[in-house]
């Protein structure tokens, strides 16, 4: 890795070239590549750098909370947390239909950050998390293929702001953007969890999102990746979740009828996401996973998991 501690050096000497004594904005998912692009600028530029986290209330249990304490706490990162929910569920109400979901959470994002950017004075630079893969992948994105999802990257461009853009880690490879975090010590926590969707919940909660049942699926949720985590089957796996479906069955809740949701467990082995397998997770796992989910989550009185594979199905149900 001597050859990644020249490139951390390097993109350091240069961000702080570009930016002078400007600032520069980010807009924080709390994923892989906005981390490390963020501690990598920060380190460059300090306070300069304004960091936006906009929780849109889609988020996963304590996710919100963990990337306050590790980058405003932790690192010192002039980081502004932006509590949006009520809004994104206002305008989430009543939709069903998955690329309306995306549609609606990616504008409604743009537009959250815009307003605290904004805020912001004499803010002359834009900072994004882009790899290596995400510039091939919008080249391709040119040509006359069939699109499946819309595929909205929550972080993604608010394109008239004026800002220019600054993509510290362009050249880089997934793994080599992960040594990078390690080199400027990002928790393994961070650099290694899961894939997580620009628009969250909303595309795992099957038909109307609504905060009762982004309760219900945090919950769940945690309890599956707790029980990965716990039986050192989440680094095995390439992602791992659970879907909350609007499917009412009849189960027994003590000694009475319980008419509770359906949940479904998955887990897939990728590389790029482009195509996966169902994940072998052996049946004491699941077994685990799902006594713990009906034991604990009242709502849920069935859970199943999911044998599909990419193709014919797509990593998320929605
Ligand atoms: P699919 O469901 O298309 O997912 O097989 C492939 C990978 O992409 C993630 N995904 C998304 N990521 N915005 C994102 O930023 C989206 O709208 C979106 N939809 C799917 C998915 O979690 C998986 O890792």
């Amino acid at each position: 890795t001597w050859k990644l501690t020249d490139f951390v050096d390097e993109k350091i000497n240069q961000i702080r070239k570009t930016v002078g004594d400007k600032k520069a904005i980010i807009a924080l998912s709390g994923g892989v590549d906005s981390s490390v692009a963020a501690i990598l600028t920060y380190k460059a530029i300090g306070k300069n750098l304004k960091a936006i986290f906009v929780n849109h209330g889609l988020l996963r249990l304590n996710e919100a909370k963990e990337v306050e304490s590790t980058f405003k706490d932790y690192f010192g990162i002039d980081l502004t947390v932006v509590d949006a929910e009520e809004r994104f569920l206002t305008k989430l109400k009543g939709v069903t239909d998955p690329e309306k979901k995306r549609k609606i959470i990616g504008e409604e994002f743009i537009r959250v950050f815009e307003e605290e950017a904004s805020k912001e004075s004499d803010c002359e630079f834009l900072v994004q998390g882009t790899i290596y893969s995400d510039v091939i992948e919008s080249a391709k994105s040119g040509k006359k293929t069939a699109k499946i999802k819309s595929h909205h990257n929550v972080g993604g461009l608010p394109e008239d702001m004026n800002l220019k853009l600054i993509e510290p880690l362009r050249e880089l490879f997934k793994d080599e953007v992960r040594s990078v975090g390690e080199i400027l010590g990002l928790p393994r926590e961070i650099l290694y969890r899961h894939p997580f969707p620009g628009p969250g919940l909303a595309i795992r909660i099957i038909g109307e999102v609504t905060k009762e049942k982004l309760e219900i699926l945090r919950k769940v949720d945690d309890i599956f990746i707790k029980s990965l985590k716990e039986t050192g089957w989440y680094d095995k796996v390439w992602q791992a979740f659970a879907v909350l479906t609007p499917i009412r069955t009849v189960g027994v809740t003590g000694d009475r009828r319980n008419y509770g949701y359906l949940v479904s467990l998955r887990a897939v082995d990728s590389t790029e996401g482009m195509t996966a397998d169902w994940s072998k997770i052996p049946h004491d796992v699941l077994d685990l996973s799902s006594r713990r989910i009906t034991n604990e989550v009242e709502e849920v009185t069935r859970v199943v998991y999911d044998i599909t594979s990419k193709p014919p199905a797509t990593i998320e149900w929605e």
